[in-house]
């Protein structure tokens, strides 16, 4: 088949801020068009809140999936909008539906302190925090199986199945493998499998054995911690850390925790990627649609409905949808590009008074410096 002439991208906003953070980001895509091997088309799919109570949706279905998959890659905003729907719902029917469709197996998560920026680490600096969490994206504690005993008795139970099969873990390490080597350029690179096998000692079975494999090699140093003894050492010594690779709940909590420390969520980004190419994968800003400060409350502690406070978008932090978008052109090997925009984003974080900056001025300065 002929290469095609433009990258055929997939946009779905979603709820929100889902939409504020996405046309900030396409502005900035706009500005630096000139620095494009060949164009983007991006292509909107309203996926969310509306479309499923307009639809009756529960998740995603083939007629969606089947739309989807034609592209090369899909930028995602943000969804959730509880103004309209239980959440939860959007969630698993859009979020964790595509991953698992798409057979997106690696959740890819920098972090990263960017230059000049202070962590509330105190005595880190960009130097110590730089690693990145590949976060398992297909199975695990995710993978929505279980069932719940004698429901509404005293003897409620639940059970989740956590699934780590030896294949998943293994082409996880090889992601993670590739990617240490890449960002190391020549020097040899640190592996840290983590996972709680004292205790969860059958899903842990498949952990403990791809260490295993690993545990010798001279190319690289392969280490193992749990995941408690991780988040701490997160904490003290970050400067550990080149790629950690981790099951997908245990990586869920961990990558909150380093969207913190590399600076607030201002910067935290995520690659839900298929190295395979099979299917498209998707990059998000790893942040909500909205504050619940941000409508009206009611008794019972709910959203009322419609109450969204408009003209508090203008303090909504644009640059973690700004690198997301940079890592899908990445990915595409638009490196220039994806450059101007990592920079222009850094340059908005960097800034003093980056908090009290409105949107509209850090969206405005992006695509100014982004475009030079
Ligand atoms: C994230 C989110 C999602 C996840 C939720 C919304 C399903 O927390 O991307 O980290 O748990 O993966
Ligand atoms: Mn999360």
């Amino acid at each position: 088949m002929p290469e095609k002439s433009f990258h055929n991208i997939a946009v779905i906003p979603g709820d929100l801020n889902g939409i504020t953070v996405t046309e900030a980001a396409l502005k900035l895509s706009e500005a630096v068009k000139g620095k494009l091997s060949k164009p983007i088309k991006h292509s909107r799919f309203d996926y969310n809140a509306d479309y499923f109570l307009k639809h009756g949706l529960k998740e995603l279905g083939n007629k969606e999936l089947d739309e989807l998959k034609k592209f090369d890659q899909i930028f995602l905003g943000a969804i959730g909008d509880p103004t309209k729907m239980k959440p939860g719902i959007l969630e698993v029917g859009i979020l964790l539906k595509l991953r698992q469709a798409f057979d997106q197996y690696v959740n890819l998560r920098p972090v990263a302190l960017p230059e000049g920026v202070s962590s509330i680490l105190i005595g880190k600096t960009s130097k110590e925090i730089n690693f990145e969490i590949c976060r398992e994206n297909s199975e695990g504690l995710y993978v929505d199986a279980g069932w719940i005993e004698k429901k509404g008795t005293e003897e409620e139970a639940g059970y989740q199945i956590m699934k780590c099969t030896y294949k998943g873990v293994k082409r996880l390490a090889k992601y993670a493998e590739e990617r240490a080597f890449a960002r190391k350029k020549g020097e040899k690179p640190t592996l840290h499998f983590v996972f709680k096998t004292n205790v969860l000692t059958y899903a842990g079975s498949p952990w403990q054995r791809v260490f295993d494999e690993y545990k010798d090699r001279k190319d690289l140093t392969a280490k193992y911690m749990h995941i408690d003894n991780f988040l701490m050492q997160m904490l003290l010594k970050p400067e550990q850390f080149d790629e950690v690779l981790t099951e997908n709940m245990f990586g869920d909590i961990a990558t909150d925790a380093g969207a913190v420390i590399q600076g607030g969520i201002g910067s935290a980004v995520s690659g839900n990627i298929n190295p395979t190419g099979e299917f498209p994968s998707m990059f998000e800003p790893i942040h909500g649609t909205a504050p619940d400060k941000w409508y009206e409350i009611n008794s019972n502690g709910e959203c009322i409905p419609g109450t969204f406070v408009k003209e508090k978008v203008q303090q909504v932090k644009p640059e973690a949808a700004f690198l997301s978008y940079a890592m899908m052109l990445e990915q595409l090997g638009e490196l220039k590009a994806a450059k101007a925009i990592q920079q222009a984003a850094l340059e908005n974080i960097r800034d003093p008074n980056y908090k009290t900056k409105t949107l509209d001025e850090l969206v405005k300065k992006a695509c100014d410096f982004a475009g030079r």
